[in-house]
């Protein structure tokens, strides 16, 4: 199976959305009230209802920035923010997206990929950031599914992948995990490596 724009845009429009947890996750709101400067570019790719990016915008963070290939999530999105925001929600693929971020947050987005794909995920990821970027977030810590999403897997399938253009700064057991997903994410954060 191709888990491509019309695979998602069905799941939006048939509303099988199980993943939305229906607010901003926990450990990201926790990592979010902790960044002081409110200038930093921020991107959230993959990012659905976008529960995060509306409430980094609430908080002043107006260089934040959010892909989905998905146009529901993407109208979804833009029905519930100011207008002013609407030019920063970006209807589009993730791998064909060319800019540059201070900072990437990765929400259930890794885990849609299967797992040959991720060395492409972790390379783009790499080419969206700046100099000394971050890319941070949740990633399941267990295997999941074989055959479609959500691919899940442990630090030891991730770290050899990342390694080459992220330096892991940190990838634990979150403890701010919503209730169902307790035991089984990791929060980490990462640094773009300057010699790749
Ligand atoms: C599992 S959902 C997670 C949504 C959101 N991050 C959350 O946690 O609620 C994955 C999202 O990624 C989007 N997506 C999948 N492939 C994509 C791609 N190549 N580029 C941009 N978005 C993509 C889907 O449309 C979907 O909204």
């Amino acid at each position: 199976m191709i888990f491509d724009k019309k695979y998602w845009s069905d799941r939006w429009i048939n509303e099988q959305t199980g993943w939305d947890i229906g607010e901003i996750s926990p450990a990201l709101k926790y990592y979010i009230d902790q960044l002081q400067d409110k200038e930093i570019g921020i991107l959230i790719p993959g990012c659905g209802n976008g529960y995060e990016a509306e409430y980094l915008w609430s908080q002043g963070f107006h260089n934040t920035y959010v892909i989905d290939i998905a146009e529901k999530a993407v109208m979804n999105l833009k029905a519930r923010v100011s207008t002013d925001f609407h030019s920063n929600i970006i209807l589009g693929d993730f791998f064909d997206h060319q800019e540059n971020y201070d900072l990437i947050l990765e929400q259930t987005f890794f885990c849609t990929l299967p797992p040959n794909d991720r060395p492409s995920y972790v390379e783009k990821m790499h080419a969206l950031l700046n100099t000394g970027g971050r890319l941070v977030g949740l990633l399941f810590s267990i295997p999941l599914y074989k055959d479609h999403p959500p691919f899940g897997g442990t630090k030891e399938d991730y770290i050899p992948i990342f390694n080459p253009y992220f330096e892991v700064i940190s990838m634990e057991i979150s403890d701010k995990s919503i209730k169902p997903r307790l035991g089984n994410e990791y929060f980490f954060e990462m640094e773009k490596r300057m010699e790749n």
